[in-house]
């Protein structure tokens, strides 16, 4: 055979592969508003820039007919590519080849991606679309997944670990994406639950559909498993492409800085009339960040979930952040148990890969009540409380309005390291507010008045004079300066150059023990 009949067959084998599970089965990912495993690569990366490895791995197993079948890939494509000219390693499951489901060989090459992803300090991108363990091979399918959640874990906090769900993730599957850092979800046709609709129904005897199950509104909104749902796989891999000009490409790296034509001092006279004067009218925190960082451009994570704290990722001056802020327009702000969970996880990946978090507070403390208690917001609470405190990335904080009790101490305080912190005029920084305080001290005395409305006020008035602002703890250097608040991006950047070199280290240990 010739060297050009050999050419041949090799062109003959790529095409072969590259069909997957045959046109007619991509035809049905279509008509299902899915694409194939490699469109959407073609979209998540940059254009010409794939490289695919193991083409030609197939399934091993014989069993129920699997010997006549052998294709090309074996249900997965993967490979490296770029995102923004930045490298990153990416699996893309092929449902059109056995439902995508996982065999030995599937699992050993994604397996083969994630050490190479470990060894040279690049993001993994999962993409996923599967109906799980490979049954025909049992547990030998069972021990592929163990093998990728053991390479998830030794990767967790070494390089970004991004998994998109694009169709059924069922069963134990569920725990990959479960270990990285941010899982993307598409309404109507990706799911992920432990149990299907079927068995739930057998066992607790409630009817409930895939969508109400697992669909993506439900874990973006009620579960917290995912941090996206997007309306469609083109949204939701460019929603991918997004976050990584965020993220440095491992935890010795530093996130790249995006120039801007945004002035760094520029003051935003809105930023004036945003907080209320009545200091318990609601206002918007997003209004705050738009208007403080580059180009009004916040990237919001867990958007749904969650929604009195905010967190994403912004840009200011050009370096990147994350931001964590109270979110005074839903339950007042203040920390409940999901508020804390979703904030200490951040605040973890920002510090993992060197992100500078800066944290705008407005919290009127935890919230009270019997489920939160039972629920344990004292363990989840704590969570936050930890992360905040273990983290050595460059810390600052604003104080927009309220920071009382033990919620001033958890979000960033000075005294948990927070590098600086600033405050507005209208922050109200005590042990609580000026009623609760007023009712616990002076009760019998109000109770006790001719006119016990009027004695209320009078003491509030008092309280408010003495406490309900920043220059008590502006004496103690417990903040560094009380500032216009059309000030805060000038100073925030001033800050964050100020910052850039920052050494801190917490004691050796071997890990810390986060109350989960
Ligand atoms: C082998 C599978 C498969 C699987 C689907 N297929 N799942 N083959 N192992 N797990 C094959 C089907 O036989 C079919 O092949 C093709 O993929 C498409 O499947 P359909 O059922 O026709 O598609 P659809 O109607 O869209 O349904 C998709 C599905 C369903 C919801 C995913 O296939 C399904 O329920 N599959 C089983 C899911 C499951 O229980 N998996 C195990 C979960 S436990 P043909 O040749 O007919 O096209 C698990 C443990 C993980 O994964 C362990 C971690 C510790």
């Amino acid at each position: 055979m010739s060297i050009h009949d050999k050419l041949k067959r090799l062109e003959e084998l790529r095409r072969k592969a590259e069909e997957g599970g045959g046109p007619e089965r991509i035809q049905s990912q279509h008509d299902r508003g899915k694409l194939s495993a490699r469109e959407r690569l073609d979209l998540l990366l940059d254009e010409g820039s794939f490289v695919e490895l193991d083409r030609f791995v197939t399934h091993r197993s014989s069993d129920f007919g699997l010997a006549e079948r052998r294709i090309l890939g074996d249900g997965v494509v993967t490979g490296y590519g770029t995102v923004d000219g930045r490298l990153v390693y990416v699996f893309s499951q092929d449902f059109t080849v056995f439902g995508g489901s996982l065999s030995e060989a599937h699992a050993e090459k994604i397996v083969k991606v994630q050490e190479m992803a470990l060894r040279t300090g690049a993001p993994l991108i999962g993409l996923n679309d599967s109906g799980g363990a490979r049954i025909q091979e049992g547990v030998v399918s069972l021990g592929g997944y163990a093998d990728i959640f053991l390479r998830n874990t030794l990767a967790s906090g070494v390089i970004p670990q991004i998994s998109v769900i694009l169709g059924p993730c069922a069963g134990g599957a569920v725990y990959s994406p479960a270990i990285t850092d941010f899982v993307y979800m598409v309404r109507g046709t990706s799911y992920m639950f432990v149990t299907g609709p079927n068995v739930v129904k057998t066992v607790t005897h409630e009817d409930v559909d895939m969508e109400g199950l697992g669909g993506a509104d439900i874990h973006a909104g009620t579960s917290g498993v995912a941090h996206f749902a997007c309306d469609s796989e083109a949204e939701c891999l460019a929603s991918v492409r997004r976050l990584m000009g965020f993220l440095p490409p491992n935890n010795t790296g530093t996130p790249p800085r995006r120039e801007t034509d945004d002035p760094p001092d520029r003051q935003d006279e809105a930023l004036l009339e945003i907080v209320p004067d009545n200091p318990n009218q609601p206002y918007d925190m997003h209004d705050v960040i738009r208007a403080v960082v580059d180009d009004g451009e916040f990237y919001e994570v867990h958007e749904r979930f969650a929604a009195n704290i905010l967190v994403g990722f912004a840009h200011l001056g050009g370096h990147a952040v994350g931001v964590v802020a109270n979110q005074p327009a839903v339950l007042a702000g203040v920390l409940d148990i999901d508020s804390a969970d979703k904030g200490a996880r951040f605040v973890r990946f920002c510090d993992a890969f060197n992100i500078p978090l800066v944290v705008f507070e407005d919290v009127p403390g935890f919230l009270p009540g019997v489920a939160q208690e039972h629920g344990g917001i004292i363990r989840h609470g704590a969570k936050l409380l930890y992360a905040f405190s273990e983290a050595t990335v460059p810390k600052v904080t604003v104080i927009t309005r309220k920071a009382y009790g033990g919620a001033y101490d958890v979000m960033n305080s000075r005294h948990i390291r927070g590098d600086l912190s600033l405050a507005w005029p209208q922050a109200e920084i005590a042990v609580m507010g000026p009623k609760g305080a007023v009712e616990i001290l002076f009760r019998r005395e109000i109770a006790g008045a001719d006119d016990p409305q009027a004695a209320m006020d009078a003491r509030i008035e008092e309280y408010r004079e003495k406490f309900a602002h920043p220059y008590v703890a502006a004496a103690r250097g417990f903040v560094d300066d009380v500032i216009d608040p059309r000030e805060t991006r000038p100073r925030l950047i001033s800050a964050l150059d100020m910052l850039r070199n920052k050494r801190d280290e917490n004691p050796p240990k071997k890990h810390g023990n986060i109350p989960l």
